[in-house]
């Protein structure tokens, strides 16, 4: 169990107060709990080393940093990171960060995967630590490893390669953070693209903790059909928790109705937001 996290949302689409950050389409985010300060993914170039800076946060007290998985919007300042870094740094990520993926969503195939070579990350320093099974970075702070679907989850429009074509990306590679706090279980999500019910619900059994107390980040429920979307928002309804704390592929109209539903229970996680818990509803 650890006795208090904080998490500062480093890169995120939005800036919601005038704090001198930058917004930027990704997510990444700072945990800091006692005994261990992890990045988790890096945004998608350009502000994560600045946005640090402005926030007061030197980035090389980050001990580890954990990639949710291989999309460029949560993989693409890890470069950056890397060669500003003093020393070489722990990336745990799954092995299939490193496919090649892509986006139709526009009407045209968009390279969407991790915009370096594997190598050119451990030139810089990276020294990356695969994994495919819950690991425990310190008691009470796991990375889930792969998810297993037990409910149905999934956007046709997001694929990988295979052979000379594409198919529908099955993410593998979509990884969480599960953090065991006094109050419950803490669900730090990346891109969420396993599914945010199937994500919680292998925390609980992962950590052997049913309370859960709080779910933060990107949820992937904005480009959900709408039929996973209600289900889904049913489901973290019915959780009790004390924070939903949502942000980035979660999308406007599913971050207003989230609001409507939790109240006070609920905050938006622009770029620049320091969130400590346990969390205090106001
Ligand atoms: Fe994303
Ligand atoms: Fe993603």
């Amino acid at each position: 169990m650890v006795t208090g996290l904080r998490l500062t949302i480093l890169c995120e689409n939005t800036v919601g107060v005038p704090n001198g950050v930058t917004g930027e389409w990704g997510l990444s985010i700072l945990l800091e709990v006692p005994g261990i300060t992890v990045l988790l993914d890096t945004g998608a170039g350009g502000a994560l080393v600045p946005n640090a800076r402005t926030l007061g946060h030197s980035l090389n007290k980050v001990d580890q940093v954990v990639l949710s998985h291989g999309h460029y919007d949560h993989t693409g300042g890890l470069r950056a990171f890397l060669e500003q870094r003093e020393r070489p740094t722990p990336v745990y990520a799954h092995p299939g960060v490193f496919a090649e993926r892509f986006s139709l969503a526009d009407g045209r195939m968009r390279p969407i995967g991790l915009p370096f070579e594997r190598g050119a990350l451990e030139s810089a320093g990276a020294e990356f630590r695969l994994v495919t099974e819950p690991l425990e970075l310190i008691p009470g702070f796991c990375l889930s490893g792969e998810v297993p679907r037990r409910f149905e989850t999934g956007d046709p429009r997001l694929v990988i390669k295979e052979g000379e074509g594409v198919r529908p990306d099955p993410f593998p590679d979509d990884l969480s953070v599960y953090v065991v706090t006094d109050c419950g279980l803490v669900v730090i999500l990346g891109c969420a693209h396993s599914g945010v019910e199937n994500i919680v619900e292998y925390g609980r059994e992962v950590t052997g903790i049913n309370r859960v107390a709080a779910v933060i980040g990107g949820t992937h429920l904005g480009p959900a059909a709408p039929a996973e979307r209600d289900r889904a928002l049913a489901y973290l309804h019915s959780l009790d928790l004390d924070l939903l704390s949502a942000n980035h592929c979660t999308g406007l109209p599913v971050l207003a109705a989230m609001a409507g539903m939790f109240d006070s229970r609920f905050r938006f996680a622009p770029a620049g937001t320091i969130i400590d818990l346990p969390f205090q509803p106001v």
